[in-house]
Parts: C-alpha cells; sequence; structure tokens
C-alpha cells in the first residue's frame, strides 16, 4: 500500500543528499515522498550537531513530533519516527532515553539499512531501534541505484568524514574519518543523475578536495582528476564542489579552474578566522598567507572567481587584536557571500574544555560587526553584475507568480519573467537589479 514519508531536513547539503538517499532507500517499502507532515505515516528528522543551537532544536521538534503521534493513534493511526544524521550519531542513547516515541534512530552511515530497522521496529518497547555503526560495508554499494530525479542542479556526495580534527569541530566524531568514494561509483551516479536531467552536479564531501580514491584504470587519482573526468561526461553543464580546506587547494586542483568551462567561477573555501594565533589554536595547519596565496592562485587561474567562506567568531581566547585580523582578511580577499557563526563549545572537543572561554556577548557583538562587512561586500558583488549578461540555469518556478528562479555561475539565486526558457535550461539574461541575496533579469528579448 501506498504510505506517505515526510523528511525533514537540517544542516548541511550533506544531509540535503542523504535525505533524499533515505527516500529512495525506503521506496521499495512503497513509500513516496510528501510535503506535508501531518498525513504521512512516517517523518524522518535529518539532524545536525555541528552547533549546539541546531542539536536543540531536535528535542523541540520531537516533542511536537510525540503530539502529532498521539494523535494519530487515537484516530487508529500508527505513524513511525526516525531521527537521522549527526545527533543520530552522537546522541543515539539519549535520544532514545529522552524520547521513547521515537521509533528509529539511525547514523549518517547506516542509513542504507533503514528498510531492516524499519521492519524491527516494536511498537511496545518504547525504546528506539538503533543503528549508530560506522559499518565495514560501504553504504554506497546498498543504496539503490534507481532515484527519483534530482532537478537540473543535483548533489552527489564523493566524500564524506574528517581527519582534520579542528579543535573546535564535532565532525570527526559524528561522521568518522575520511572515506572517499571510489571514481567508477561516483562516475555511474553522475551518468545517472545525467540521464535523469540533472546538467549540474555539485560534489558534496566535508573535506571534498581531499578526495582520494581508485581510478577506472586501477590508478590512484586525485580530486583534481575526478573533476576532468566528470566534466567529459556527455550532457554535464556545470560542475561545483563543496566544501573545501585550504589545505587540500593543490596546484593540480587551481589548473582545474583555469582548463575546465564547466567548473564553476565560485569556491567556498572556509578558513575560519583571520589571526594566525587562532589558525594555530583551531589546528587549521595553514597560516593566513598561506589562503591569501591560494586566493591569489584561484584568482590568476580564473579572473572571475568568486569566494565565499565561513567565520567563527569568539573562538577560546580570541582577543581584539585576533579579531581585528579577521576583519583584514575579509577586506582583502572580498567575499561574496559568507556564513559566520558564534563559537559553540560541542562535546567532547578540545576547545570546548579551554578556561578562557568568550563572553557571549563579546561573541555576538564581534558578529555583528562580521556580518555587517561580509553583507557589504555580497551586495557589492551583486550589485556589480547589473547591466551584465550572465549564463543562468532555470531551476525551478520561483515562488512569486509569473517567475522563475534560476542560478547565476557565481552560485547568485536569480528571479526572471517566466516566460523565458524551460527548467532545465542554461539561458543568457541580463540582469537589471541586484539585492542582498538575489539578482533580477529581464526577459530573453523574442526576435
Ligand atoms: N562553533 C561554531 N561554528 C562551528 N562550525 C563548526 N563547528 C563550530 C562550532 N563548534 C562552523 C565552521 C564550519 C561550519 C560548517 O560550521 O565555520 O566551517
Ligand atoms: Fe570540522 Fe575542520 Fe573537519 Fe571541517 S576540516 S569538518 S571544520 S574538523
Amino acid at each position: 500500500m501506498a504510505k506517505k514519508l515526510h523528511i525533514k531536513t537540517y544542516g548541511c547539503q550533506m544531509n540535503v543528499y542523504d535525505s533524499d538517499r533515505m527516500a529512495d532507500v525506503l521506496a521499495p517499502l512503497g513509500y513516496s515522498n510528501s510535503d506535508d507532515a501531518s498525513d504521512a505515516d512516517m517523518v524522518i528528522i535529518n539532524t545536525c550537531h555541528i552547533r549546539e543551537k541546531a542539536a536543540e532544536k531536535v528535542f523541540s521538534e520531537l516533542g511536537r513530533l510525540r503530539l502529532w503521534k498521539e494523535a494519530e493513534a487515537e484516530q487508529g493511526r500508527q505513524v513511525k519516527i526516525a531521527v537521522a544524521g549527526c545527533v543520530a550519531q552522537a546522541e543515539g542513547e539519549e535520544i532514545s532515553r529522552r524520547a521513547p516515541w521515537v521509533d528509529v534512530v539511525v547514523g549518517p552511515q547506516a542509513y542504507h539499512r533503514l528498510p531492516e530497522l524499519v521492519a524491527n521496529i516494536d511498537p511496545a518497547a518504547r525504546r528506539a531501534v538503533i543503528d549508530t555503526d560506522f559499518p565495514v560495508e560501504d553504504k554506497f554499494d546498498f543504496l539503490p541505484e534507481e532515484h527519483t530525479p534530482r532537478g537540473p542542479a543535483a548533489f552527489l556526495s564523493v566524500q564524506e568524514g574528517c581527519n582534520k580534527f579542528c579543535t573546535f569541530c564535532v565532525v570527526p566524531y559524528t561522521r568518522g574519518a575520511e572515506f572517499s568514494r571510489p571514481a567508477s561509483s561516483v562516475l555511474d551516479e553522475a551518468k545517472r543523475l545525467i540521464a535523469g536531467g540533472s546538467v549540474e552536479l555539485n560534489l558534496l564531501g566535508q573535506n571534498v578536495n581531499a578526495w582520494a580514491a581508485e581510478g577506472t584504470d586501477g590508478k590512484e587519482w586525485n580530486f583534481a582528476r575526478l573533476l576532468y573526468e566528470l566534466a567529459d561526461l556527455d550532457g554535464l553543464k556545470r560542475l561545483r564542489y563543496t566544501t573545501s580546506h585550504p589545505r587540500d587547494m593543490n596546484a593540480d586542483l587551481i589548473r582545474a579552474h583555469a582548463d575546465i568551462p564547466a567548473l564553476m567561477p565560485y569556491l567556498h573555501l572556509p578558513v575560519q578566522s583571520g589571526s594566525n594565533r587562532v589558525l594555530e589554536a583551531m589546528n587549521r595547519d595553514h597560516s593566513r598567507d598561506d589562503y591569501f596565496r591560494i586566493i591569489d592562485d584561484l584568482r590568476a587561474a580564473r579572473s572571475d572567481m568568486a569566494i565565499s567562506g565561513d567565520f567563527i567568531v569568539g573562538f577560546p581566547g580570541e582577543t581584539d587584536q585576533d579579531f581585528a585580523d579577521t576583519l583584514n582578511l575579509i577586506a582583502r580577499v572580498n567575499y561574496a557571500s559568507a556564513y559566520s557563526f558564534k563559537y559553540s563549545p560541542r562535546p567532547g572537543t578540545p576547545a570546548s574544555m579551554r578556561d578562557d572561554q568568550v563572553d557571549e556577548d563579546v561573541k555576538s557583538e564581534r558578529l555583528a560587526g562580521l556580518q555587517q562587512l561580509v553583507s557589504a561586500q555580497q551586495l557589492a558583488f551583486n550589485k556589480a553584475k547589473i547591466g551584465q549578461e550572465m549564463d543562468v540555469l532555470i531551476e525551478r518556478p520561483a515562488n512569486r507568480a509569473h517567475q522563475k528562479a534560476g542560478r547565476s555561475p557565481w552560485m547568485q539565486a536569480v528571479h526572471f519573467p517566466a516566460t523565458s526558457g524551460e527548467i532545465g535550461d542554461i539561458v543568457k539574461l541580463t540582469i537589471v537589479d541586484a539585492h542582498q541575496n538575489s539578482l533580477s533579469a529581464e526577459a530573453i528579448a523574442t526576435q
């Protein structure tokens, strides 16, 4: 019988990808995706553990789901609740104890086993079926090849986990050690996505540019090589990757940006701080000058390269001077966009145990200052596009009637009249207005 599955996704793009794959895994059991949680037969929340705020949301969401489950039970409907993602990985037992109405807890490396886990649910047990293993088998070998079309721009996971152990970060603990998917597995999925109508692939990994694995020739390939091979696939028009670490931005990869036209001129390259002292304490293993050199080389390889970043303010021991160094780095790099966060102490990480934590109000003040600077840079970057013609990949109807929405090569959202082109087309549009987070374009002139 047809059943409805609703997945609510928090956190990074890797979770967005994983949520799609969970839907693929459950499709053979009769589940189809539904945007509506209220009439679902199963709800999965795919969670994020990166900052405390994100993790806290899980328990408030679970409180709401409990009421829903009880109300449905009164109507004679047995609905299922599953928790996936990094909070599931880090706090599996705790979730089951604090929220015994949860049926399944599944970690990011075990979700290919969802059918088995769902089959093992015992409604009388009042405890979840938990699977937070890092299995020896590769989940990608067990995920179904069949998947629902992902739209013109699709995510493709190529690498997971992290060995770098930045002292603030939980990822090495929740996602485990670095693992790269073999090239043949990546290329096969890429071909299937293209056959399903995707023209842009965005390669995902916690350390995507650390990707290194066996190539189709049996030799070890690096990430640049994988990009060249993917760019050669028929029907692929755009290629992106995220998130990269400065340490793995090698000369081959920078050259790929000069060589491969499909590789879009936008790179998310987090630096976290502009202070050498803080970078060292974070265990980033590079200096601010190393970062500047990489940016300069990227821009020499491709002059229209736009950079985006992540920043943490208020890392333990961060002084006014350290923060001034961060602002100065931002001024020098000139970002097209940036994500910034107050440092959030995470359980088990070295930085959380330091006794020189920064006051909350100092963090708030620094965050506001930093965000003001990057917002101004982003707006200037967007405004500089006014009057330009650019290629836009049409991705979806826009929220406003009679409009469509797409993306520029630089990842900017572009809105334009719906008469221009079809979803999946790349069209040339003239930018007529620019806003903080998007561009407006006019219709294509008809001859
Ligand atoms: N506190 C605040 N921000 C963090 N990030 C990772 N860990 C923390 C933390 N403990 C940020 C980093 C990273 C992004 C995904 O989240 O900037 O690049
Ligand atoms: Fe976390 Fe650092 Fe690994 Fe990124 S590189 S996932 S910030 S430990």
